[in-house]
C-alpha cells in the first residue's frame, strides 16, 4: 500500500453560480466548507446572469475563506496545495476562482491544482461515511450534463453514454418554469410532484428502447409544452402538481432503466449518482428499490455535497495529488469553459 504524507488541500469552486470553499486534509478527511449560493441574486432574472455571478464571487471568496480557515482551526500557512475548477463553466465566474487561488497559492509559495468540475462532482460520493470503491458506474446528473460512465480509479473514465440534447437538470428547469415555478425550478417542479398523483398524465420516456446509453430529453421538454398548452391552469395547484408528477416519473424511469442498463453491460455492482439531480427524492427510492431488488448497491453525495461545493473539488485536487498528476507552480493561469471530462482519463 502507497503511504503519502499527509496534506491539506484548500477547494475553491466558482464555475457558476456557487461560490464554495474547503479545506481536505489527506487524513483527516473534510475538516470545513463554507458556500454561497447566488440562486435569490439570479432567480429575480429567470436564470444565471454570468457577469453578476462574476462580480457576486468577487465578492463572496474572501470572507467565506476566512470562515472556512476559521472553522477548520488551522492558518493560510498550513495549507499545502490550491485546487480550483478550472472548468467547465462560465468563463467570467471560473477566472475569479481561478485568478483568487494562483494568487493566493503565489504569496503562499504553494502549488495549485487545476480541477475538472464534473471531476469533482463524480469522486464527492467519496466525502461520504460509506463511501463506495472503484470500479463503479457513476449516473452524473447536473444542469449541464447527464452522463454515464464506468470509473475505475480517479482519472480513469471511460464514457458509456451521454444525453444527445439537454440535461436532466435542464429539463426540470425548463420544465418548472413552464409551469410558472421560480429559478432554478428543480428542486421546486419535484417537490410539487410530490403533492401529484401519479399517472394522471402520461408523458412520453425518450430513447428508452434506444437500445444504447444515451439519452434525450428535449422532446420531454416539449410534451411539458403541449400539456401546458392542451390541458394547463397554471392557476391550479392541481393541475401543476399532477403535471409536475408526470414529468418527473418520465426523467425518473429513464434514468432508472439506463443506469441499470449500464450495470448490467458492464457487470459492476455499484452504482454512483452524482450532480444536483441527484438529490431527487423520487429518483433515489427508485434506484433504492431496484438495488434491492437486483443486488447491487447505489452510494449518493450527502444532499449538500450533490449540488456544486468547495469540498468536492478540495477533494478531486487532494485525490490527483495522491495518484500521481502533478500539482503545478502556482502564477500562470488559464481557465477552460468547455473541458470534456474524457480529456482528463488517463
Ligand atoms: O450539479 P449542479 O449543482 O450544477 C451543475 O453543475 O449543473 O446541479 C444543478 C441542477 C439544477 O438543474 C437543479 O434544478 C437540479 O440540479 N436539482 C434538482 C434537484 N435539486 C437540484 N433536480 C431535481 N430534483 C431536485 N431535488
Ligand atoms: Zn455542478
Amino acid at each position: 500500500m502507497l503511504k503519502f504524507a499527509p496534506m491539506l488541500v484548500l477547494g475553491i469552486e466558482s464555475s457558476c453560480d456557487e461560490t464554495g470553499i474547503a479545506l481536505y486534509d489527506s487524513e483527516a478527511g473534510l475538516l470545513s466548507h463554507t458556500l454561497h449560493s447566488q440562486v435569490a441574486m439570479h432567480a429575480e432574472y429567470g436564470g444565471v446572469v454570468p457577469e453578476l455571478a462574476s462580480r457576486d464571487h468577487i465578492r463572496r471568496v474572501v470572507p467565506l475563506l476566512r470562515e472556512a480557515i476559521a472553522q477548520a482551526g488551522r492558518k493560510l500557512e498550513d495549507i499545502d496545495a490550491v485546487a480550483y475548477t478550472r472548468g467547465p463553466g462560465l468563463a467570467g465566474a471560473l477566472l475569479v476562482g481561478c485568478a483568487f487561488a494562483e494568487a493566493l497559492a503565489l504569496a503562499l509559495d504553494k502549488p495549485t491544482i487545476p480541477v475538472h468540475h464534473l471531476e469533482g462532482h463524480l469522486l464527492s460520493p467519496l466525502l461520504s461515511r460509506d463511501p463506495p470503491t472503484f470500479p463503479f458506474v457513476a449516473l452524473l446528473v447536473s444542469g449541464g450534463h447527464t452522463q454515464l460512465m464506468r470509473v475505475t480509479g480517479v482519472g480513469k473514465y471511460e464514457l458509456l453514454g451521454e444525453t444527445l440534447d439537454d440535461a436532466a437538470g435542464e429539463a426540470f428547469d425548463k420544465s418548472a418554469k413552464m409551469l410558472g415555478l421560480p429559478y432554478p425550478g428543480g428542486a421546486l417542479l419535484s417537490k410539487l410532484a410530490e403533492l401529484g398523483q401519479p399517472g394522471v398524465y402520461e408523458l412520453p420516456r425518450p430513447m428508452q428502447h434506444s437500445g444504447d446509453l444515451n439519452f434525450s430529453f428535449s422532446g420531454l421538454k416539449t410534451a411539458v409544452l403541449t400539456l401546458v398548452r392542451d390541458h394547463g391552469d397554471l392557476g391550479s395547484d392541481e393541475f401543476k402538481a399532477n403535471a409536475a408528477r408526470a414529468f418527473q416519473e418520465a426523467i425518473v424511469e429513464v434514468l432508472v432503466k439506463k443506469s441499470l442498463k449500464a450495470l448490467k453491460q458492464t457487470g459492476l455492482k455499484q452504482l454512483v449518482v452524482a450532480g444536483g439531480v441527484g438529490a431527487n427524492k423520487q429518483l433515489r427510492s427508485t434506484l433504492d428499490l431496484e438495488a434491492k431488488r437486483k443486488r447491487f448497491r447505489v452510494y449518493y453525495p450527502e444532499l449538500e455535497f450533490c449540488t456544486d461545493n468547495g469540498a468536492m473539488i478540495a477533494l478531486a485536487g487532494a485525490l490527483r495529488l495522491q495518484t500521481g498528476t502533478p500539482s503545478k507552480p502556482a502564477g500562470s493561469f488559464a481557465v477552460q469553459p468547455r473541458w470534456p471530462l474524457m480529456d482528463i482519463s488517463g
